[in-house]
């Protein structure tokens, strides 16, 4: 492939976005990621995180290959105190049209208007539930009510704002009925998403998965239309419905062809490259990255595109390396 073009892998498939961890770092305990709160590494001294300048290096790199969406992830990327600046540094990257960040939310009231400030153009928050004491029951933590006032200022600055909720099969009928009754008058996209198997969750999630197509099937029935695809879009799959402010996306990592809309690398905030969520390990650019120099790291990730899988195989029970999603951000 030509210096310039856009990166395709061998599977026709093009990677116009990247999702980069700022931090493996959680203060949530979800039940289906970190039920015993964020472990650090027995005895490890830990390799620090990308710095901003780092950050920076590799933005430029993945805008070269046709990047032209930044995602700041985590763990919990708001932990980070420079969080703002890394926005900046994403926004201010020649080439990048778009920053997002995904965020548990935990702090969003008081740091919004900054990450509003340096550029953010779209902001995704985790709630799983509407009903103040089950999200607490969930995350461990009892905050959902400063969330919401987050998401209500990120609305009033004009922010696009998505809300991601793991599906989960106890009372997922009661909790899709709240989300629809706020959905009337809020103009969010929310997403469920198929809870996934990780090498630390399989007796959660064998007593907890739901497929997504029950509900898919649930909201046609009720009128909700289903959007066409652009053609560069990610694998979600989004309705509208004429009495409702905000939107429904469904993401089904579990369903026939889901990897064959995959549009996204994958780089943690150890340096490495993850071709796909669940691949057996990622694979290391940091002595790339510490030397800074954006043209070398784009021909290295060029020459390891290659190596992209089909498919996540998870269908199998396939979780690869993958303990947990706080490493890479789901
Ligand atoms: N399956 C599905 N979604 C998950 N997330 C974290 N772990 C899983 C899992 N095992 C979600 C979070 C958050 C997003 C970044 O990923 O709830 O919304
Ligand atoms: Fe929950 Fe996300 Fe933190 Fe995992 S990384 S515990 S899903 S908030």
């Amino acid at each position: 492939m030509k210096q310039n073009e856009i990166l395709e892998d061998g599977h026709g498939r093009r990677f116009y976005y990247l999702r980069l961890s700022v931090t493996d770092v959680c203060n949530f305990r979800c039940d289906y990621c970190l039920p015993d709160g964020y472990q650090a590494a027995p005895n490890a001294s830990k390799t620090p995180d990308l710095s901003v300048a780092e950050a920076t290096t590799v933005m430029g790199a993945f805008a070269r290959l046709g990047t032209r969406k930044v995602r700041l992830s985590g763990g919990e990327p708001s932990l980070r105190k420079d969080l703002p600046a890394l926005i900046q540094a994403a926004k201010t990257t020649p080439g990048i049209q778009r920053v997002a960040v995904t965020s548990n939310g935990y702090k969003l009231p008081s740091v919004i208007d900054s990450w509003h400030h340096n550029g953010l153009d779209q902001l995704n928050i985790s709630i799983d539930s509407l009903d103040n004491a089950e999200f607490a029951r969930i995350t461990g933590h009892d905050c959902l009510p400063r969330i919401r006032t987050g998401i209500d200022r990120a609305l009033e600055l004009g922010i696009q704002t998505k809300v991601n909720a793991v599906l989960l099969g106890d009372g997922a009928q009661s909790r899709l009925s709240q989300f629809l009754n706020w959905l009337k008058t809020t103009p969010v996209t929310l997403r469920f998403i198929e809870l996934m198997q990780t090498g630390d969750n399989r007796d959660y999630f064998a007593s907890n998965h739901l497929r997504g197509s029950d509900i898919e099937q649930q909201l046609i029935e009720s009128g909700w239309q289903l959007l066409p695809r652009a053609i560069d879009a990610g694998p979600a799959r989004e309705y509208v419905h004429p009495d409702y402010a905000g939107r429904i996306g469904l993401i089904t990592p579990y369903s026939k062809d889901f990897c064959n809309s995959c549009n996204r690398l994958r780089v943690s905030a150890q340096g490495k490259l993850h071709l796909c969520l669940f691949s057996d390990a990622g694979l290391d650019l940091r002595e790339t990255i510490r030397a800074g120099d954006a043209n070398a790291l784009a021909e290295k990730v060029r020459a390891l595109i290659g190596n992209k899988e089909v498919s996540h195989y998870l269908q199998k029970g396939n979780t690869g390396g993958t303990q947990n999603l706080s490493i890479i951000g789901g």
